[in-house]
């Protein structure tokens, strides 16, 4: 049985999960309406993998005969000042959920709930490649955000193929996309 104070916080983190998603979904749009297509595809694998997340938390939560809440989400910003902005947005978003993730790893380990402890060890690894992968594209996008075809270049170059399966991955409900 996973801590009760651990299920809750975690129902928590799977709005957050879906929050990210969406937030994705509309930087993807964003770019989508500024013709920078390899942008847009970044974002929108990059939501795939946020509602994956989510449902990681919610395959885990009922494999623990936990009860799981599937949440609505906040509304994400949808209006960009410029190209900058939307990654800007993404790393202060990738940033604030590794401390979320830091603080359910802490709950787990003050309840005494180590297979929880350990579910989440995946997702530490996971939030150090997000902030380190959005910090990057943050840089190339200021330093060449009068050349956008440059950051589509580097796109094209960096993160062209999606991401390879991650057999460490924990299961996702449904399977994951
Ligand atoms: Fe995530
Ligand atoms: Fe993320």
């Amino acid at each position: 049985m996973a801590a009760a104070k651990f299920v809750d916080a975690l129902n928590e983190q799977i709005a957050y999960e879906f929050a990210a998603s969406q937030q994705y979904i509309a930087n993807a749009v964003y770019y989508d309406g500024q013709t920078l297509p390899r942008l847009a595809a970044f974002f929108y694998a990059q939501a795939v993998e946020e509602r994956n997340h989510a449902l990681m938390m919610v395959r885990y939560l009922m494999d623990a005969d936990a009860t799981v809440v599937i949440p609505g989400v906040s509304v994400p910003e949808t209006q960009f000042g410029d190209i900058v902005a939307p990654v800007a947005l993404a790393l202060e978003q990738e940033r604030r959920v590794s401390g979320q993730i830091a603080g359910l790893m802490g709950v787990a380990r003050a309840e005494g709930d180590y297979l929880s402890e350990q579910f989440m060890q995946w997702f530490l690894k996971e939030q150090v490649e997000e902030v380190a992968t959005m910090s990057a594209l943050l840089a190339v996008v200021e330093r060449s955000s009068d050349s956008p075809m440059f950051i589509e270049d580097y796109l094209v170059r960096e993160h062209s193929g999606g991401e390879t399966a991650d057999p460490t991955a924990p299961p996702a409900a449904g399977g994951a996309l």
